[in-house]
């Protein structure tokens, strides 16, 4: 084990942009970097890498991690490989920790349920071999089922016989313990007696990824309905069964030689194929794939077929898990059997080239297979196929190369007879939602849908409204615009020197470096006044409004400066200085200021949401939740500036 010091010390040195940047070309843009994704196909850049949150994340198809998840997602390594791998870059000194007693035991405990599982399976082939009964029906039953030798073998199959605790018995006589035979699986005890929980099955040794034995299938022999066909041994220590593939350590190879991944439901589905020469196939053990397993698949190739033995109505029923494998990135085809028969009855009938023949011409892409299939259901009715097109673009939704999804929706289209731009903004809908999803929640609440034209018509009141601020600082500048700021600065010599500023100089600078531009028309036409002054290094004069020929701007000057309480409903409030406002002139024209540029941040951000959910292109949305995020950072350090929440 690798001492938790050097893990640290890893983790501190590797540099996200170095590591990733090793395998992606990467161009700086402004902090981050960005660069073409390498989980999934794109044209347009949407893979980011912070260097200073050391982490990388893909707005396209959502991956994101640290230095070490790259390595292990990218190149396969192990999390103790990757570690190596940065400490061999970073010229890091890899500490090897001892072992705690606690994880030692932890270590031994599998280390004896691997022994016990061994020790079970040469004991199962021993009874199917040596033994007359095993011979005699287990034997007998496999080569009924057509399996060779050569293949009963390969697969370490065996016999467990009947008998109530022959196993145990001998296992207990051979120095396992009990504990072991019951944590593994193999015996059942009860108040009265212990048993095997294997008796007179044929046994299914299931193989870890290097081909050590977790655990076992144990089909029965009779035909008796109320036995299960299937005895499974139980979770353990070392076989859990929904991380697991069956057939997958012999698959392997071929899956990436072939670059494609059958999926099967049973036992005998795998081993009949492999007899035929199919070996890139698994088995699911008869339920729909966890994610661990898509995983497991996905470290060889992206392509899964599934060969599917049941009735359309079965294949409707596993639609959502094989949405599940989609959304991972993965190509799915579909094969669909003839009635009654199965992966295992096809290939035991046929010879192996037929059988080939026979996948190859039936392999169908799944969503145009799925298409076709609630098609032939919605004939002639609208409404059906309009449902039937969100189902499908659902499933289109997920898939996260974007050059697969607009293919797709092209095909789906022409089938469905709909426009292309129809399919292709109900996706958007759903692909939002995803982005939504994968956004921390508290920006992605922020994210409107799009808003139907009574909801548009029915805002009166407009929270971002942005007048009264503009007010307020107009407010300031008419009162108080000739008064002194002083601010503290040091010189070449570190000594504190004040010097003063106008407040209307001050706060006329500001605006116009921001290049602010008023929305209040008279607001707007009294900051004019203002600057046409400030040019010349003058201040206009209180009668200069007051007396204004527009009488409108006059009315307007004059409440200004008489009556400040009245500006806003929110200004008693949100006024911090109303006693001796003069006293604090500095903080209070900073903060109305601030308050100014939070608010115009948020209105763009508003109206950049505004165009996230009107946005009909992903590359547009991706661009968008860029700005989003920009202008979210830029409101923080407002804010924080101004020291306050803005309360909405
Ligand atoms: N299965 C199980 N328990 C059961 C039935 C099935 O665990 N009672 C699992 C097994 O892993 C089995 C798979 O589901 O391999 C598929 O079931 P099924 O098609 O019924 O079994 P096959 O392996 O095809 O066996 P056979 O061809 O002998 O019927
Ligand atoms: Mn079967």
């Amino acid at each position: 084990m690798i001492k938790k010091d050097t893990k640290d010390q890893i983790f501190e040195t590797a540099r996200v942009e170095e590591v990733v940047g090793e395998f992606v070309n990467l161009k700086k843009r402004g902090k981050d970097y960005l660069g073409l994704c390498p989980f999934h196909n794109e044209k347009t850049p949407s893979f980011s890498v912070s260097p200073s949150k050391g982490i990388y994340k893909c707005f396209g198809c959502g991956k994101s991690g640290n230095s070490v998840t790259f390595l292990m997602e990218h190149e396969h390594y192990s999390y103790p490989e990757a570690l190596h791998y940065l400490a061999d870059k970073y010229n890091i000194e890899i500490e090897e920790e001892v072992e705690t007693d606690e994880q030692k035991q932890a270590e031994s405990e599998k280390e004896s349920l691997f022994n016990l599982t061994e020790f079970a399976s040469k004991y199962y082939i021993d009874q199917l071999f040596n033994t007359e009964k095993g011979k005699a029906i287990g034997l007998t039953y496999f080569k009924q089922r057509g399996f060779t030798e050569k293949t009963i073998k390969k697969f370490q199959l065996g016999y467990s016989p009947d008998e109530w605790d022959a196993f145990t018995r001998y296992a207990l006589k051979s120095g396992y313990k009990l504990d072991y035979l019951e944590k593994a699986g193999f015996t059942i005890r009860n108040e009265h007696k212990q048993y095997d929980r294997f008796r007179n099955r044929v046994m299914f040794p299931i193989h870890s990824l290097t081909g050590r034995i977790l655990g076992f299938g144990g089909r029965i022999l009779s035909t008796d309905k109320k036995k299960p066909k299937y005895v499974n041994s139980p979770e353990s220590e070392i076989y859990n069964k929904s991380k697991i593939l069956y057939g997958l350590f012999f698959a392997k190879r071929k899956i990436i030689d072939e670059d494609n991944c059958f999926l099967v439901e049973g036992y005998t589905d795998v081993i009949s194929l492999h007899q035929a020469g199919i070996e890139n196939v698994v088995a699911s053990s008869g339920t729909s794939l966890t994610e661990d397993q898509i995983r497991l698949i996905r470290r060889y190739t992206k392509n899964i077929t599934i060969l599917f033995d049941g009735d359309e109505a079965g294949l409707k029923a596993s639609f959502r898990g094989i949405d599940m494998i989609l959304e991972k990135g993965m190509h799915v085809n579909i094969v669909m059997y003839p009635p009654g028969e199965d992966p295992d009855s096809y290939a035991r009938e046929h010879r192996p080239a037929e059988v080939r023949e026979f996948i190859k011409n039936n392999s169908r892409n799944f969503i145009l297979y799925k298409a076709n299939l609630l098609l032939k259901e919605s004939e002639g009715d609208p409404v059906k196929k309009a449902s039937l097109a969100k189902e499908l673009v659902n499933s289109v939704a997920l898939i996260p190369n974007q050059i697969d999804r607009l293919a797709y929706i092209k095909q789906c289209s022409s089938l469905l007879d709909m426009p292309e731009q129809a399919l292709v903004s109900e996706m958007n809908k759903v692909t939002r939602k995803r982005f939504k999803q994968q956004f921390r929640k508290e920006e992605a609440e922020d994210i409107p849908e799009p808003e139907t034209a009574e909801a548009e018509q029915q805002e009166h009141y407009d929270p971002l409204d942005i007048k009264p601020q503009e007010k307020e600082l107009i407010r300031l500048l008419l009162q108080y615009g000739n008064e002194d700021l002083i601010f503290e600065q040091e010189d070449q010599y570190g000594r504190k020197q004040e010097h003063s500023v106008k407040l209307a100089a001050f706060v006329l600078n500001d605006l116009r470096a921001d290049e602010y531009e008023f929305t209040h028309d008279k607001c707007k036409s009294i900051y004019q006044v203002f600057i046409q002054h400030n040019d010349k290094g003058t201040l206009p004069n209180d009668r200069e409004f007051m007396n204004n020929d527009d009488e409108e701007l006059a009315k307007f000057a004059i409440d200004m400066v008489s009556s400040p309480y009245a500006l806003s409903e929110n200004w008693e409030k949100n006024r911090i200085f109303v006693n001796s406002e003069r006293d604090h002139l500095k903080e209070a024209v900073i903060s109305a200021l601030f308050a100014l540029k939070a608010r115009k941040i948020e209105q763009m951000i508003k109206e950049n949401q505004q165009k996230i959910s009107r946005a009909n292109n992903e590359n547009e949305i991706i661009e968008l939740m860029e700005i989003h995020k920009h202008l979210k950072a830029k409101s923080v350090e407002v804010n924080n500036k101004l020291g306050r929440i803005i309360t909405r």
